[in-house]
């Protein structure tokens, strides 16, 4: 038990009792007194505030430490900057509710000294179980607001767990981390680390004061040098900034992890502990500066450093070092070719970067990269900008004026930086370098900019045209270029950060191949989970197909369509980023006798209905009017709730508003659900996309595929089957037996029904997709139905991959994509 003694002082304690006590206050009455080794423990026993002193110093410190670890790890000192020579301290709360700390003689050697205004006579000092001592009203709430005065708001050189480094911008006051002056002296030393109050704040480590080390702009993700700051199990970070304040801080997800930050000024370094409780010591989780690259400047400015280099400061293409053969670099690298200044300048894109020195840089986050660049090269003395949030494939703009400082080479989480160049030095650059250029026009007057536009979409149609009709290797160069002048409407994501998010395409995290190439599962930083399409790198025919499928689906937004979330495009990579559904596709479910039992009668009849709604909108209701040519049971994904959702809409065209149908030489789609018209002709309209619909629909009321349906009989399909039986007055055993008794008939009788009429023979014998709508919500009369198409499962094509014999029910479904011999 801990004694706390009861000191008479002149104005306030008439007392001098002697009790014993453990407790994590202490009153205007009571005091904690060294000679008594009096302590205050945290209510839940992790920290204990009281009287230390150091290593061989002989000299007495009030400070907070770790009360259940062997290790005694101070976190706090208050009066580091003036010991106390003896062992007379003295904490106690002055007549005025100030803690004071005193020694022997009297003098005061700390005192919190706050300025709020108290209400009632009682204050309370208080050590938190988060390491935080307080102070406040006894009558107030144990909440932060109601603080009088906190010891996290005067760190030393430790950072705890919800602790807050930065500033509260009302008042201008500034919580940083000082060093101590070596392990035996808490005396701040030379180094600090504190967030930067500047435009676009970052963290800096000085040393005295000069810049040691900084981490980069915040980027909505982490400091943008600081990849150790991503999210993950163990940490939460977050980067505060509004009117008010401005801050960083981090937490433990599970508090049984003890973490902490200290600013160590004999190891010149910044170091980030874990408690390891079986080796019973401090383990290092991450440390800045990790290696010379991280050393401010090192390389000057427009010098990049990369640590696998020899030397490892070199400078950026277009530059050349400013004294040659100087081994020191910090004079920096020069241009090759001058600036004009003025807005004939271009940029050039530099990948995988720690943004430079954000000291002067301006930041604007409604802006996107495109008005960035824009408002950039229209202002002399802005030398690059990037985006200013990497989160969601990246927006807002950071604009840098002056030289860049401070570059080093991040392969796995850098950033973009568009950099100001030369118009000769961006003619130099050929396509073969891996940059892309981004030619800015600046055009001043929105009748202009319009005119832009629909200049650059009429030359994008008739280039598509013409693409076609070229031979593939055109056709590929053809498309770079459109790529690298449409790469900025698009949500690019990094291929390091996808890289990442799916384990390098890990074989544990691939959901299946698609149309295009394998599909993965990952998981974004942030925690959202993503399903990403790897087209496969050898296809000519990906590449057109992913051009329209990124285009024509960031524009496409229904509750039952998948959402795409961006892309990649990274040399020979090329991806898709779409939301990730966690019940996979439809024909798992379907056609599977134990999954099956999931879906009873009215869930099958909202995924129909829900279809219906997609393909709808594809259809009628989107601003462009899409086909989507490859509609099928595994194009159906399913979200956790069972909502249907269409995917893959990489074969899709877009068309004018009211043309519905084309000839294409190029059969898209998979055989089994394509109508007959586009499966030998090529004819494809919305049409042929209802066709498919049909058969969907008899798929998810029987459970059996249209191919892999083999009737012991006749070499019948599944439309087949079904319009015998529906002939012959019994379409309800077409039913999948394990819907049971969730059927409700006369919706499955409509739902075969309408089925039949949407696999006509001929387009013009089918429902359009708003009637077929209308038909699944109603109970009105219908049509009967003719003889549909396709009734046999008949040999298609001189291509070889349809045999005409029936598969079995487990053969996967191949897409089939291939120029039709004329
Ligand atoms: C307390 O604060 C006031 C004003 O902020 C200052 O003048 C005074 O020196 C401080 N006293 C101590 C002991 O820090
Ligand atoms: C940011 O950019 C937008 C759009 O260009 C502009 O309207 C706004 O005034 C800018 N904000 C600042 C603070 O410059
Ligand atoms: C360029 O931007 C800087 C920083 O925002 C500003 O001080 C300067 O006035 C601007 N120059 C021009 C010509 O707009």
């Amino acid at each position: 038990m801990d004694i706390l003694c009861f000191m008479f002082i002149s104005f306030k304690f008439l007392l001098f009792v002697e009790f014993s006590y453990a407790a994590d206050t202490i009153n205007s009455l009571q005091s904690l007194n060294d000679t008594s080794g009096a302590t205050l423990i945290s209510n839940d026993g992790t920290f204990e505030l009281g009287f230390f002193s150091p290593g061989n110093n002989q000299n007495r410190y009030l400070g907070i430490w770790y009360k259940n670890i062997p290790v005694k790890t101070v976190v706090w000192v208050a009066n580091r900057l003036n010991p106390i020579n003896d062992s007379s301290g003295l904490l106690m709360i002055n007549s005025s509710g100030n803690p004071v700390l005193m020694s022997q003689n009297t003098s005061v050697v700390w005192s919190a000294n706050f300025t709020k205004q108290v209400s009632s006579s009682a204050v309370i000092l208080q050590l938190l179980d988060t390491g935080n001592l307080i102070l406040r009203d006894e009558q107030d709430g144990n909440s932060e607001t109601n603080y009088l005065w906190q010891s996290f708001d005067y760190p030393s050189d430790t950072m705890l767990p919800g602790m807050k480094l930065g500033w509260d911008l009302r008042t201008g006051f500034e919580r940083r981390l000082t060093s101590w002056k070596s392990p035996d002296d808490p005396s701040p030393g030379d180094f600090t680390w504190e967030l930067e109050p500047q435009q676009n704040p970052e963290l800096i480590m000085w040393k005295g004061s000069t810049k040691f080390f900084r981490s980069g702009p915040w980027n909505g993700l982490r400091f943008s040098g600081a990849p150790e700051l991503r999210p993950n199990p163990v940490f939460v970070f977050s980067f505060v900034s509004n009117e008010d304040e401005l801050y960083y801080t981090y937490n433990v997800t599970d508090n049984s992890v003890i973490s902490r930050i200290v600013m160590n000024q004999t190891e010149y370094q910044r170091d980030r502990f874990t408690w390891s409780p079986s080796s019973q010591s401090w383990t290092v989780y991450a440390v800045v500066p990790r290696d010379r690259c991280d050393n401010y400047g090192l390389c000057g400015s427009y010098g990049v450093c990369i640590l696998s280099e020899s030397p490892i400061c070199q400078c950026l293409k277009g530059f050349t070092p400013k004294s040659p053969g100087n081994v020191d670099w910090s004079q920096g690298c020069v241009r090759n070719k001058p600036l004009n200044l003025s807005t004939i300048d271009g940029f050039i894109k530099f990948q995988g970067l720690k943004l430079p020195d954000a000291n002067h840089s301006r930041v604007n986050g409604s802006m996107n990269l495109k008005e960035c660049g824009l408002k950039c090269s229209q202002n002399s003395s802005c030398m690059a900008y990037a985006n200013s949030n990497v989160e969601g494939g990246g927006s807002g703009c950071t604009m840098w004026f002056g030289d860049l400082i401070d570059i080093r080479e991040m392969t796995a989480s850098g950033q973009d930086l568009y950099i100001r160049m030369s118009a000769s030095e961006l003619g130099s650059s050929d396509g073969k370098k891996k940059m892309t250029l981004v030619i800015v026009f600046t055009t001043i007057g929105v009748v202009a900019g319009l005119l832009v536009i629909i200049l650059g979409y009429v030359i994008h149609k008739r280039r598509q045209k013409k693409t076609s009709e070229k031979t593939e290797n055109n056709r590929e160069t053809n498309n770079r270029n459109e790529d690298q002048q449409e790469d900025l409407e698009l949500p690019l994501f990094e291929l390091a950060t996808i890289a990442n998010a799916t384990n390098s395409f890990s074989m544990n995290n691939k959901l299946g191949e698609g149309g295009f190439g394998p599909v993965y599962q990952g998981k974004l930083e942030d925690g959202q989970e993503i399903a990403v399409k790897r087209l496969s790198v050898i296809s000519g025919q990906g590449l057109n197909e992913f051009k329209n499928e990124v285009i024509l689906i960031a524009k496409l937004q229904h509750r039952n369509l998948v959402k795409l979330l961006g892309c990649c495009i990274q040399g020979e990579e090329k991806l898709l980023i779409y939301e990730f559904m966690p019940n996979k596709s439809l024909d798992n479910f379907i056609f599977d006798q134990k999954e099956g039992k999931q879906l009873d009668w009215s869930k099958r009849f909202h995924i129909i209905c829900g279809i219906a709604r997609g393909l709808l909108y594809l259809h009628q209701d989107s601003r462009l009017r899409i086909i989507h040519r490859d509609l099928k049971a595994s194009n159906v994904l399913l979200d956790h709730e069972m909502n249907p959702k269409i995917s893959d809409f990489g074969l899709a065209r877009t068309f004018g508003g009211d043309q519905t149908e084309g000839n294409t030489k190029r059969v898209v789609g998979t055989y089994g659900y394509m109508a007959p018209e586009y499966a030998s002709d090529g004819l494809f309209s919305v049409k042929s996309d209802v066709f498919s619909f049909g058969i969907l629909m008899l798929e998810i009321i029987s459970g059996i595929r249209n191919r892999g349906f083999y009737h012991p009989d006749e070499s019948l399909n599944l439309i087949g089957y079904a319009w015998k039986l529906w002939k012959e007055g019994k379409p309800l055993e077409l039913i999948d037996p394990v819907l049971g008794e969730s059927c409700h008939l006369s919706e499955v009788i409509r739902c075969i029904h309408v089925s039949l009429l949407c696999v006509q023979q001929y387009p013009e014998d089918r429902p359009n997709m708003s009637s077929a709508v209308l038909m699944l919500g109603s109970d009105g009369e219908l049509t009967e139905p003719k003889q549909p198409g396709f009734l046999m499962d008949r040999k298609l094509h001189e291509t070889g991959t349809s045999s005409g014999k029936p598969e079995s029910s487990s053969t996967n479904e191949i897409t089939i994509s291939l120029l039709e011999a004329r």
